[in-house]
C-alpha cells in the first residue's frame, strides 16, 4: 500500500481531484467504483466544477457505487441514490444510464443478482473509498468474510450512530443496507481510500501498522496490489512513521508518499 500524507484537506483534495481528472482525459471510458458520505463531498465538488470548466468530459463515463440504505428509493432526499444525483451526477457530463447503485428497495434477491452481474460483466478501473470508524469499507462491518460478494448486512450500532448526523434523529437512520463485498472491493484495479477526519485515527493506525483481520474490514486493502490510503498531518501524527514498516519515497512541499510494508 502506499500512503500519502498531505499537509490539510484541501491540498488533498486537490491532488485526488487532478489524479481523477487526468484518468478520465486518459480513458474516457474509464468505470470508476464510487462511495457516499461526508468524505467524498469536496472531490466532487472539485470534479463538477472542473467539468464547468470543460476541463473534464464525463460522457462515456461509467460509474458504479458502493452500497445503499435498504428501504430509501432515489426519492428519499436520505438515499445514497439522492446523494450522488444531488452531489454529482446532477453537476456533470454523465449519462444516468451509466451510473449504477444498488437498489434498495424492490426485490432484494433480484437485486442482489444484478449488482453481482454488474461487477462480473465490468471491471473497476479506480474505486473511491471512505473509511467507517469501526474499519468497515462499504458496508462492510467488523467480521463481513473477505470472500463476501454483494450483500443485505444489519448496520451496527457505531454505523448508525456516525451516520445519524445526516438525518433528522438516530431513529430515522435505516438499520439494513446492502454494500457490494469485499471480494469485489478487492477485485478492483486500483483503490483510492481517504480518511481524513478524527474520528478516523485509531483505524487507520491499525490498518497501517496492525494484521490483516476480518475484525477490520479494510485491513483486506493490505494484500491489495495498487491501494493507496491518503491521509492529513494531523491523522499522521498518530502513526509510528519512523518505524520498519513505513519507507519514505517522496516528499515535497504538499505531501510525502510512504510505501507501507505488509
Ligand atoms: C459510503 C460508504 C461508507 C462511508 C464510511 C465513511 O458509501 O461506503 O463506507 O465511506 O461510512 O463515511 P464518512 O465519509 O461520512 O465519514
Amino acid at each position: 500500500m502506499k500512503l500519502f500524507i498531505f499537509k490539510n484537506n484541501d491540498t488533498l483534495y486537490e491532488y485526488v481531484s487532478s489524479v481523477y481528472i487526468k484518468k478520465i482525459n486518459e480513458n474516457p471510458n474509464i468505470c470508476l467504483g464510487l462511495a457516499t458520505g461526508s468524505t467524498p463531498i469536496p472531490l466532487y465538488n472539485l470534479l463538477s466544477k472542473s467539468y464547468q470548466k470543460r476541463l473534464v468530459d464525463f460522457s462515456k463515463v461509467k460509474t458504479i457505487n458502493l452500497d445503499e440504505y435498504l428501504g430509501l428509493d432515489e426519492n428519499n432526499s436520505e438515499s445514497y441514490r439522492y446523494f450522488m444525483n444531488e452531489n454529482l451526477f446532477k453537476k456533470i457530463n454523465i449519462s444516468g444510464s451509466n451510473t449504477y447503485l444498488p437498489l434498495g428497495t424492490g426485490n432484494i434477491d433480484t437485486n442482489i443478482s444484478f449488482y453481482n452481474n454488474l461487477l462480473a460483466n465490468n471491471s473497476i478501473d479506480l474505486l473511491l473509498l471512505g473509511l467507517g470508524s469501526n474499519g468497515h469499507i462499504g458496508f462492510n462491518e467488523p467480521n463481513t468474510s473477505f470472500n463476501s460478494t454483494t450483500h443485505v448486512v444489519k448496520l451496527k450500532k457505531s454505523t448508525i450512530k456516525d451516520n445519524s448526523r445526516l438525518f433528522e434523529n438516530i431513529k430515522l437512520v435505516p438499520k439494513k443496507a446492502i454494500t457490494m463485498g469485499l471480494k469485489d472491493i478487492f477485485n478492483a484495479k486500483e483503490i483510492f481510500l481517504i480518511a481524513n477526519t478524527k474520528n478516523k485515527e485509531k483505524v487507520i493506525k491499525k490498518i497501517l501498522e496492525g494484521k490483516r483481520r476480518q475484525k477490520i474490514p479494510a485491513s483486506i486493502l493490505k494484500n491489495h496490489p495498487n491501494t493507496t490510503i491518503f491521509i492529513n498531518s494531523n491523522i499522521a501524527l498518530k502513526l509510528n512513521l519512523t518505524g520498519s514498516k513505513y519507507s519514505l519515497i517522496e516528499e515535497n512541499d504538499s505531501y510525502e508518499i510512504f510505501d507501507v510494508l505488509k
